[in-house]
C-alpha cells in the first residue's frame, strides 16, 4: 500500500468554508479558507441562513482549489473527512453533503470529525503530540479544559458555566462600537492601554476548573452605561486592557492549576481566542516559570481560527481507528466529546 496517506478535509461549521489536503496527519499540502466575515459584519454576528448560502456558493470552488494547490487527484486520496458538529446545522449540512457526494463519487471512506477535536489537533500540524496532555480550548462557542490520555480520548475537566471567552470578547466589542468579531481589535487596543478598571476575576479561587465570563461582561456593560449616563468618556484602551487582563488571568491560572493536577507533558492552547497575544504571552511566561517541563504548543494564527487543515489532522487519528461513517451521517449541532 502507498506509504503516503492523503486526506481531503472539509470544514463548514460556522462562517468559514474551508477545504484542505493533509499528508499523514501532519503536513499541509493545501488549506483553502473562504471567509464570509464581511457579509456578517453589518449584522453584528453570524446569520445562519446567510452562512449556509455562502457555503453553497464556495464549497465546490474550495474543493477544486484544495486539490489543485496540493497537486493531488481524487484517486490519490485515502479518505474524505468532514466536520459534523458542533456548529450551525445548516452550515454543517453543506459541508457534509459535499463530503458525502465526493466520497461516494470517488469510492472513498467518510470520516466524521468533531470540530473541537480539530481545534486541538491543529497542534499536530506544529509538532507531534505527547500524551498525556492538556488542551485549553477557547473559541466563540467553547471554553473548556480537555485532558487527553491518548489520541482520540477527550475528558472535559472544566468548562464555562455561561459565556465562552470569545463570546464575551464579541459582546464587549459591540458595547465599544467595534465590528464583529471583535476579539482581535480588543486585543490590539488592550496592548495600548493599562489595567485600570479593576474587573472581577470570576471563579479564580474556586476549587474546580470551571470558568464564568457573564459576570465580567455585565460589569463591563454596567460601567460603560453608567459612564454614558453621566456624560463621562471612558478610555477605550484602558477598558480593553482591563477586560483582557481579567479574561487572561482566569484562563492562565486555571490552566496552570489543571496542568499541576494532571500528569501532563504538553499543553495545547487552541481555538479562535488562542490567537490572543495577551493570552499567548502570559501562558508562555506562566509555563516557563511554574511548569518548565511541560511543553506549550500554540498553533500559528492561521491555524487558530476555523480551517480544514485541523480537521484533516484529527481525521488521521480517526482513520487509524477505522471510525468511518455511512452515507446516513447527519450533522450534530451540539456534538460533545465522547467521554472515553
Ligand atoms: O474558533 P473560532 O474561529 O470559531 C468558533 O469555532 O467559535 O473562534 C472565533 C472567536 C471569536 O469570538 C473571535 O472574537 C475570537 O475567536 N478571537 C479572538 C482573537 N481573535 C479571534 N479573541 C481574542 N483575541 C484575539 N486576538
Ligand atoms: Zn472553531
Amino acid at each position: 500500500m502507498n506509504e503516503t496517506e492523503l486526506i481531503l478535509a472539509i470544514e463548514s461549521s460556522c462562517d468559514e468554508t474551508s477545504v484542505a489536503v493533509i499528508e499523514n496527519g501532519e503536513t499541509i499540502l493545501s488549506n483553502i479558507v473562504a471567509s464570509q466575515i464581511k457579509s456578517h459584519k453589518r449584522f453584528g454576528g453570524v446569520v445562519p441562513e446567510v452562512a449556509s448560502r455562502h457555503h453553497v456558493e464556495q464549497i465546490t470552488i474550495c474543493i477544486e482549489e484544495a486539490l489543485s494547490e496540493a497537486g493531488v487527484e481524487a484517486s490519490d486520496l485515502r479518505a474524505v473527512a468532514v466536520t459534523y458538529g458542533p456548529g450551525l446545522v445548516g452550515a454543517l449540512l453543506i459541508g457534509l453533503s459535499a463530503a458525502k457526494a465526493f466520497a461516494w463519487a470517488n469510492g472513498l471512506p467518510l470520516l466524521p470529525i468533531n470540530h473541537m477535536a480539530g481545534h486541538i489537533y491543529a497542534a499536530r500540524l506544529v509538532e507531534p503530540l505527547v500524551f498525556p496532555l492538556m488542551a485549553l480550548l477557547v473559541s466563540g462557542g467553547h471554553t473548556e479544559l480537555v485532558y487527553m490520555k491518548e489520541d482520540g480520548s477527550f475528558e472535559i475537566i472544566g468548562e464555562t458555566r455561561d459565556d465562552a471567552a470569545g463570546e464575551a470578547y464579541d459582546k464587549v466589542g459591540r458595547v465599544l462600537g467595534l465590528s464583529y468579531p471583535s476579539g482581535k481589535e480588543i486585543d490590539e487596543l488592550a496592548h495600548q492601554g493599562e489595567d485600570t478598571y479593576d474587573f472581577p476575576r470570576a471563579m479564580l479561587k474556586e476549587d474546580n476548573f470551571d470558568f464564568s465570563f457573564s459576570g465580567l461582561k455585565s460589569a463591563f456593560i454596567n460601567l460603560t452605561h453608567n459612564a454614558e449616563q453621566r456624560g463621562e468618556v471612558l478610555d477605550h484602551q484602558n477598558l480593553a486592557a482591563s477586560f483582557q487582563a481579567s479574561v487572561v488571568e482566569v484562563l492562565v491560572s486555571k490552566t496552570i492549576r489543571a496542568c499541576k493536577t494532571y500528569p501532563v507533558k504538553q499543553l495545547i492552547v487552541a481555538g479562535g481566542v488562542a490567537a490572543n497575544k495577551g493570552l499567548r504571552e502570559q501562558m508562555a511566561a506562566a509555563i516557563e516559570k511554574e511548569l518548565p517541563d511541560v511543553k506549550l504548543i500554540v498553533p500559528p494564527l492561521r491555524l487558530c481560527g476555523d480551517n480544514a487543515a485541523m480537521i484533516g489532522a484529527a481525521a488521521h487519528v480517526e482513520l487509524q481507528k477505522h471510525h468511518f461513517a455511512g452515507m446516513s451521517l447527519n450533522a450534530n449541532p451540539s456534538l460533545a466529546f465522547q467521554h472515553i
